[in-house]
């Protein structure tokens, strides 16, 4: 049996559950995420809705100021937002690496040096940062549920496959350290490459496992199929395998009594029809369009029951 879309972004037996939308710019991500956060929290579970976008998208959605730290979002007791911002990501990463410092065995001159020089050198463009926070998030285990939503294009991608990217960089350092080390017996600073390859190897972990759910989000129109294709093809590198498909803003029938709404009603069936064809092993959920933007809680909300019931 096709488990349904609620179940796959309800927090199992591992926690917490990660959640990402995939798909085209302006197919509604950021509604959905909104949504789906707001829902696992109205259902008591503690989430975080992690944005990405520079556009800071959530803002718009959720009608409040949302900094770069978990900010709670008025009105939802177990939900918090953050809008991954890269400064902030940079102050948090050093942190988190001199924590890692502090726990080396190193002589002192040693880890003093390594201290100064991860200091001066965060050795990370800025963009690289926000993604060190979704290595960060993905080994946290201070929620339930963690919604990303991520910027359009080939963000999503980029970040995902992040942990991949860096955990080889880490590797090559470690050889071409190791070889140096030998002759002077530095070897803090390897232990410390060490344990960041460790993180990027528990997050791949958790990407690859079923405490991952990575939903499509399309529009029953201009060959969704190939889109939705692709997409699966470009996450199989990852093996991060793609569980469910929702088809946005579908006409309500209801409202489609006249010859233009109706006739552009038959073609989003016709590719709803195609989509379930094409993917027999996907839940395939449907969100009708609003009359209104998905702005505001009330909007927010009407959305995840059109989803999740
Ligand atoms: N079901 C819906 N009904 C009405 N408007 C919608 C719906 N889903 C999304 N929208 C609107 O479509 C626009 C794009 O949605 P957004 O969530 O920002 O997409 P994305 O994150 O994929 O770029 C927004 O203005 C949003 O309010
Ligand atoms: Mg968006």
């Amino acid at each position: 049996m096709v488990p349904v879309l609620k179940d796959l972004v309800v927090p199992g037996k591992e926690r917490p559950r990660f959640v990402f939308f995939g798909g085209k710019g302006g197919v509604g991500k950021s509604s959905i995420a909104a949504a789906t956060a707001a829902w696992l929290a109205k259902n008591g579970y503690k989430t975080l809705l992690v944005s990405t976008d520079l556009q800071k998208s959530q803002n718009d959605i959720l009608q409040q100021e949302i900094g770069g730290e978990e900010t709670p979002v008025k009105g939802l007791e177990n939900l918090k937002a953050i809008n991954v911002d890269a400064k902030e990501s940079i102050r948090k990463h050093q942190l988190e690496v001199m924590k890692k410092i502090e726990s080396l065995k190193g002589n002192d001159w040693e880890i003093q040096f390594l201290k100064e020089h991860w200091e001066k050198n965060p050795i990370l463009p800025c963009e690289t940062a926000s993604y060190n926070v979704f290595v960060e998030y993905l080994n946290s285990n201070s929620y339930d549920a963690i919604v990303f939503d991520t910027a359009p294009g080939g963000h999503n991608f980029e970040m995902i496959g992040y942990p991949w990217r860096h955990l080889s960089n880490l590797k090559r350092s470690i050889l071409a350290k190791k070889e140096v080390a030998d002759i002077t017996g530095k070897v803090a600073e390897i232990e410390l490459l060490e344990k960041m390859s460790e993180d990027n190897v528990r997050a791949i972990e958790k990407l690859n496992s079923d405490q991952t759910t990575y939903l499509l989000v399309l529009h029953p129109e201009m060959l969704p199929v190939y889109e939705a294709k692709r997409i699966q093809e470009s996450l199989q590198p990852y093996g991060i395998k793609v569980k469910g498909i929702v088809l946005n803003e579908v006409l309500p029938e209801e409202h489609c009594t006249g010859e233009f709404f109706s006739k552009r009603r038959k073609l989003q069936e016709k590719y709803i029809s195609l989509v379930k064809k094409e993917f027999p092993e996907l839940e395939v959920g449907e969100v009708s369009m609003l009359e209104t933007e998905v702005v505001g809680l009330e909007a927010v909300e009407r959305v995840a029951e059109k989803l999740y019931g």
